[in-house]
């Protein structure tokens, strides 16, 4: 293919991918299959590879990040991004809409709108093209994070039909519930903190420097507001629809997201809709927005110092009720997580009774300045545990105590702990501590991990208990006649149950690994380790250096990793494991060569004949070992298409060799 060829090919394979892309993101109606979609995509990276002249900064793959943004700049907004007021009534509403009234002597139309609970974004477009994202700020200049925001699927890079040639439209980005969870779930089996809620997290989402993650994140948008257009629109519905029609995500009135009305009872009725509606949307909103349509008559309103006249939100009620502090109890999860717990005097909050709300950590409860007996107000807001949002100061009591958090672990007596730059207390004793050892248990036995079945938490609890297990490698001497007595085992499910841990001594190492349970090595990681280091004794050797030398092992794992294998007592269950006869090293694929023999090699980009991993595989087949970052260590940099122009630059000032993935082939079939 000439270059002539290319561009058009170039161009072809963007315009479909951007349509469906759309199809998918936007309609949720898509016409091809994933794979299709992925074959196109990875036909563009090719061609974009080899003729980088033709890819442009809206190419659809941008929408897999892989741009570092060091630091966001600061922009000033063409047009101020101001907020709007609030009202918590329907009174308040009433009593807007007669103001209005007062200053429009016509008849007025009411747009009505959702609030979404997400993180307000400006977004321009010249052209048809893409060319600045802007977070709100202070309303007066925000940050530029242009390359995050290219990687959410809903926001069109190139525009479609009859769209004006310089524009700034506006909108909220979130995190979809879905998203969040499944964030928080991974986030959960590798022992990292939770994220409160969806905004939150789409707002640290947004600011992350590498638009790689933000990708993988799942952001989602909705674009509610044109600025800088000189079309011949007439109102805010126009232009919402316009906007729809040039390949924006916008509130459709077929599913309510947006509806016009001409009177108050039209807007009661849609607030009274979506505050019951709403639990069932797959993502949050704190409110309704309500608008006047009409330009020319917004326009006479105009604004106050924050806000527009024409424009107010109805904030949903956070149900909020005042209860008493009985006590606080400290939780112990299964990483040591230290969570402490105001339990309550019961009382009755949005249909059911609660009894016990989180404080999350000690901030929380210094920032509440809790003292014993307080009055406290309770509220239930998106998560699904009620929350303390404040006390009442005017019932408290002279002489109460404030509360401390506690300096031991409720449930093993060991003195907590608090890394640097976390906010969680921990409990250290991770072998003995109950809760913690259970915990491990349960992990270990897990689909993921040794995949034992037949031992629910129920069964744990009772072999535990009866000091029948106290770790892991207890699991292996367990017999028919210890089983066979314990609550409601009947003889299958006994059998069974031993037949399972017999046969979890064939799972991989990769899995026994993840499986023992050390903070931060999930899945992926474990994987990682085990295809680095071949075996258990050479990652209990590994230096700190060697560590986090192994694609995808940052400084945090590596020094977790180390602080797991000087712990005699893990070193103790683990001798024991492989004398039960435990895969500790992984079943060595045959070596096809010793072409690359100490050398280290770091794979970066997308390639044409092998995928990522299958290259990584080959390099261990040849004798080499993979690197994560480049390093004066690094022996050959193998670059494929849109690698991060941050290794590129490393490489080229430390004098590696580049290969491309053709030279790579070469160099081992030589
Ligand atoms: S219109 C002049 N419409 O709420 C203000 N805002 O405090 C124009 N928001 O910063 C905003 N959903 O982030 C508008 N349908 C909606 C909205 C919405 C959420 C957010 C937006 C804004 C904040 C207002």
């Amino acid at each position: 293919m000439n270059a002539e060829q290319a561009k058009i090919e170039i161009e072809r394979l963007s315009d479909l991918l951007n349509r469906h892309n759309y199809l998918y993101y936007v309609e949720s109606n898509p016409e091809i299959s994933d794979y299709e979609f992925d074959m196109l995509l990875l036909k563009l990276q090719e061609l974009e590879k080899e003729f980088p002249q033709f890819a442009s900064e809206n190419s659809p793959t941008k929408r897999v990040g892989g741009d570092i943004t060091k630091k966001f700049e600061t922009i000033v907004h063409r047009f101020p991004m101001l907020s709007l007021s609030n009202s918590y009534s329907e009174e308040e509403i009433t009593d807007w809409e007669n103001r209005i009234k007062k200053t429009i002597d016509e008849d007025i139309e009411f747009v009505c709108e959702l609030k979404y609970d997400g993180v307000a974004i400006g977004i321009q477009y010249k052209n048809g093209e893409l060319v600045r994202a802007v977070t709100r700020g202070d309303g007066e200049k925000g940050e530029d994070i242009t390359n995050n925001v290219r990687t959410i699927r809903s926001i069109p890079l190139k525009l479609k039909g009859d769209f004006p040639a310089d524009f700034e439209i506006r909108g909220e980005i979130f995190m979809p519930q879905k998203q969040f969870q499944k964030l928080n779930a991974e986030r959960e089996e590798i022992g990292e903190t939770l994220f409160a809620n969806p905004r939150n997290t789409a707002s640290g989402t947004l600011k992350l420097q590498d638009s790689k993650i933000v990708a993988d994140r799942g952001l989602d948008s909705y674009l509610y507001g044109l600025y800088g257009v000189n079309h011949n629109l007439n109102g805010h519905f126009e232009a919402v629809s316009k906007a729809g029609n040039w390949g924006f995500k916008v509130p459709l009135e077929k599913n309510r997201f947006i509806e016009r009305t001409n009177s108050i009872e039209g807007i009661m009725d849609f607030i009274h809709f979506w505050d019951k509606e709403r639990e069932n949307l797959p993502f949050e909103i704190d409110g309704i927005v309500i608008k006047v349509n009409s330009y020319n008559q917004q326009q006479k309103l105009g604004f106050t110092a924050k806000s527009p006249r024409w424009a107010i939100a109805f904030k949903f009620k956070a149900n909020r009720v005042e209860t008493k502090l009985l006590e606080v109890t400290y939780q112990v999860g299964r990483t040591g997580a230290i969570t402490p717990v105001a339990n309550l005097e019961p009382i009755l909050l949005g249909g059911t009774t609660v009894k016990r709300a989180s404080l999350h950590n000690a901030d929380q409860i210094e920032k509440l300045d809790l003292h014993q007996g307080d009055f406290v107000f309770v509220e239930k807001g998106g998560e699904i545990i009620p929350k303390i949002v404040g006390v009442n100061d005017e019932k408290r009591e002279q002489a109460s105590q404030k509360i401390e958090f506690i300096e031991n672990c409720p449930e093993c007596q060991t003195k907590l702990i608090r890394r640097d730059g976390e906010a969680q207390h921990y409990c250290p004793n991770e072998n003995y501590c109950p809760p913690q050892a259970k915990g491990r248990i349960e992990h270990f036995i897990s689909r993921k991990a040794l995949n034992i079945d037949g031992l629910g938490s129920e069964t744990i609890e009772l072999l535990y208990s009866k000091e029948l297990i106290k770790n892991v490698s207890d699991l292996y001497v367990l017999n028919f006649d210890q089983l066979i007595n314990l609550e409601r085992m009947a003889e299958k499910s006994a059998n069974n149950l031993l037949k399972s841990i017999e046969n979890s001594k064939l799972i991989p190492f990769e899995r026994v690994l993840f499986g023992l349970g050390i903070r931060y090595v999930g899945e992926t990681v474990a994987k990682k380790l085990a295809r680095q280091f071949k075996n258990i004794d050479e990652i209990i050797k590994a230096s700190y250096e060697e560590l986090i030398e192994t694609d995808e092992i940052g400084e945090k794992i590596a020094i977790s990793v180390q602080q797991f294998f000087l712990d005699e007592s893990n070193l103790e269950i683990i001798k024991k494991l492989k004398d039960f006869g435990l895969k500790f090293k992984i079943e060595e694929k045959e070596k096809i060569s010793a072409k690359l023999e100490g050398k280290i090699v770091v794979v970066s980009g997308t390639f044409e004949t092998f995928s990522r991993d299958e290259l990584k595989e080959l390099i261990e087949q040849n004798g080499g070992k993979n690197g994560s970052s480049v390093s004066g260590k690094t022996d050959y940099l193998i670059a494929g298409a849109n690698m991060g122009p941050a290794k590129l630059k490393a490489a080229n000032a430390l004098g590696i060799k580049i290969l491309s993935e053709d030279e790579f082939i070469k160099l081992i079939s030589s």
